[in-house]
């Protein structure tokens, strides 16, 4: 099955395939084996699947010229690196970082190929954000929408905790008005943003873990010493008596330092959200009160809470 951001995710995965490779070599070299060398080729376009059997089981195979030209840009790749053609290129421009590696003849076709090295995370999100980086056409109407948030941003400022949804139809304005009323803010409000992405359905804490990276001003770049570093300053500077909870906060955030006081609890129990942790749920309740609206009771579902944050 074909997904609108399938070109997204094979680059995350060959991305993420990467790093797991070049860990795993570390540790081989260390042991005194020899380094591991690794090329990833990624191509998008049609494929014809083909069924066969092999040992009574019934196995899958893409063929034709996409699947072909995915596998030639695998043996053209730099050592440790991810070559991409220029049609996936052009998917999932903005979305990473790509190095052009220049023409380069391929075995099988007649003229060379442009061909680009991916090197890493774009800064492109969402593809409202592309759109708006072409250029946004006039914005119309909506009135009543934008108010309606307005109002609810007034009383979220006088200290009564607002949760905005917006559903509708795929395509239908959902996150330009966003874009607009975002634009309205004025500048003593704190804005932060977290995305959720289909494909990540499995950690229901994505966007939590983003709002609170963005919070304590976490970047891709820092080391675990750095993120806890600012996850302290932010929280003590909040209210000393927070200090106790860091190694939870550690925990969610998997920076965890040496020794971890939590090293030996339950992984359930470590959960700042975890039903028996309340003391721990209601300190991180009141570090997070200022960018997450508190529920009326401390106990929250963490399967329904990040799903209900635009
Ligand atoms: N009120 C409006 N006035 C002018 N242009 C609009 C308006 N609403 C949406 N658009 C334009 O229509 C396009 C689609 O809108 P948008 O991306 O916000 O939809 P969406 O509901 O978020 O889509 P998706 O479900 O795919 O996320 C964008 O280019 C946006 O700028
Ligand atoms: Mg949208």
């Amino acid at each position: 099955m074909a997904h609108e951001d399938h070109p997204q995710r094979a680059l995350h995965a060959a991305l993420q395939m990467q790093q797991e490779l070049r860990d795993y070599g570390q540790r081989r070299t260390e042991q005194g084996a020899h380094p591991l060398e690794a090329r990833i080729g990624i191509n998008s376009g049609e494929v014809v699947v083909r069924s066969f059997e092999t040992g009574g089981r019934l196995e899958y195979t893409p063929i034709g010229h996409t699947a072909n030209l995915a596998s030639r840009l695998q043996t053209l790749a730099p050592v440790d690196s991810i070559a991409v053609s220029e049609y996936t290129r052009r998917l999932v421009e903005g979305y990473f970082e790509l190095r052009a590696l220049g023409p380069t003849p391929v075995k099988g076709l007649s003229e060379p190929i442009n061909i680009y090295e991916v090197t890493g995370l774009g800064k492109l999100r969402t593809h409202f954000q592309l759109s708006e980086r072409r250029g946004l056409t006039k914005f119309v109407g909506r009135e009543r929408e934008l108010e309606q948030m307005q109002r609810a941003r007034e009383q979220a400022t006088g200290g009564h905790g607002q949760v905005a949804a917006v559903m509708a139809e795929a395509g239908t304005g959902k996150s330009r008005l966003f874009y607009e009323f975002k634009a309205t803010l004025p500048p003593a409000c704190k804005l932060l943003e977290a995305y959720s992405v289909s494909h990540g359905k499995a950690s229901a804490w994505q966007p939590v873990l983003e709002l609170l990276r963005g919070y304590f001003g976490i970047q891709d770049a820092d080391d675990p010493t750095t993120r806890r570093e600012k996850v302290r300053t932010a929280l003590v500077a909040l209210d000393p008596a927070l200090a106790e909870t860091l190694p939870y906060l550690f925990a969610l955030l998997a920076i965890q330092g040496a020794p971890d006081p939590l090293a030996q609890m339950d992984p359930q129990v470590r959960s700042p959200f975890s039903s028996c942790n309340t003391s721990v749920q209601a300190a991180f309740l009141t570090a997070t009160g200022e960018i997450l609206p508190a529920p009326a009771d401390t106990s929250f579902d963490p399967c329904v809470f990040p799903a209900s944050i635009i």
